[in-house]
């Protein structure tokens, strides 16, 4: 079907759709046709901006947002070349100040053009990706099981339908992705710390610093850091003072880096279990799915769970507009359209969703 032929689904015309992003620290705008498939897309991060602060600042986000939409979203629908036939954006949770300047902008454009409009949820867009056509072969088929490891969220969620989420575990403390992020300013490095560590990982010995592994092998999937982290922290503070020798700040990364990523795979292998007979299919979401060595953990522990390892490219694992546009398709599919005032939700949770 040629992209801008537009489909009557439960008395809406479905055709192509805008998506924005901008709950947290990037601004995004994707256009898909009615079949999902990508035809324009863009991601800004304002990582420089941020930067100096060692993480978000929601004024300077907000302000970013404002700045760069208009000319993101200009440019997605140029490059898509075609009508759109409905919007999509974020609403929450996240940072409140993204989230007004996204929605509003969304609305604004859903009003001008009288275009039906989708308040998606950021964890729900996260869920949904591994169904956006071509990704997983033979398609992401509910139920499945999605852990959500990024800066904000740490979570084990069984995904039974559009709307129909059930958690089965969660961080009690500091989400992957945070704990990343305090442990890579511990050594020193800039922030996000994620991507830092992992580089810095990979000339360190993991055996050197042997560090706990919080909640390894306890019922359920829930996560812990904090302790992690703190362990690290007292670490450092035991090492001579002054800049961290190299191959020490190595090591310690190398070692906490092994220690999450055990955790993980431990917590998801848990999930597995509790998911066994129902799903088969184990999709991995968020910043943190980008770290080569919590992937590998994670498709030895789904190997061994008899499950599918189902890992988005990373520009899909992070924030961006895709899932986003994607979430308005599959809810519009459904018939579920959003009343232009609706008011954005810096807490949203899955199970908030439930019809
Ligand atoms: O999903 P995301 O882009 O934004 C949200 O938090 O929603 O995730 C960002 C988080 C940051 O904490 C960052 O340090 C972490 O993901 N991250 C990584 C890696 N790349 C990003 N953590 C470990 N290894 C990485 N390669
Ligand atoms: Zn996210």
């Amino acid at each position: 079907m040629p992209s801008s032929v537009n489909r009557t689904v439960s008395g809406l015309i479905l055709g192509p759709i805008l998506g924005i992003e901008s709950s947290c620290d990037e601004t995004a705008a994707a256009v898909l046709d009615a079949d999902g498939r990508i035809l324009a897309e863009a991601v800004l991060s304002q990582e420089r901006e941020h930067a100096p602060f060692g993480g978000v600042v929601p004024e300077i986000a907000a302000r970013a947002h404002l700045a760069h939409l208009p000319g993101l979203v200009r440019d997605v629908l140029a490059r898509a070349g075609v009508e759109i036939a409905a919007v999509a954006a974020t609403a929450g949770p996240g940072l409140i100040g993204g989230l007004i300047v996204g929605s509003q902008f969304a609305k604004g454009i859903a009003i001008a053009r009288r275009l039906p409009y989708v308040a998606v949820n950021h964890l729900e867009a996260h869920a949904l990706t591994a169904r956006l056509p071509g990704l997983v072969e033979g398609g992401a088929a509910f139920p499945y099981l999605l852990l959500l490891v990024s800066g904000g969220h740490c979570q084990c969620v069984a995904v039974e339908g559009v709307g129909r989420y059930r958690r089965l575990g969660a961080t009690v403390d500091d989400a992957a992705g945070e704990a990343f992020d305090k442990v890579g300013k511990l050594l020193g490095l800039g922030w996000p710390g994620g991507p830092a560590l992992e580089r810095l990982a990979a000339a360190g010995d993991p055996a050197r610093y042997k560090f706990p592994r919080p909640m390894l092998g306890r019922a359920g999937c829930d996560f812990s850091f904090s302790g992690l982290k703190t362990a690290v922290a007292q670490t450092v503070a035991r090492l001579p003072p002054g800049a961290l020798p190299v191959q020490v700040a190595a090591d310690l990364a190398a070692g906490f880096q092994a220690a999450v990523t055990d955790v993980l795979a431990d917590r998801a292998s848990h999930a597995m279990a509790m998911m066994r007979g129902q799903a088969s299919l184990l999709v991995v979401a968020g910043g943190v799915a980008a770290n080569q060595a919590a992937r590998a953990a994670l498709q030895a522990a789904a190997t061994a769970q008899g499950f599918r390892l189902v890992a988005p490219p990373i520009r899909l694992c992070t924030d961006n507009a895709v899932m986003v546009a994607w979430t308005g398709l599959e809810r519009l599919r459904l018939g579920l359209e959003d009343g232009i005032d609706f008011a954005p939700r810096p807490r949203w949770p899955l199970e908030a969703l439930a019809p």
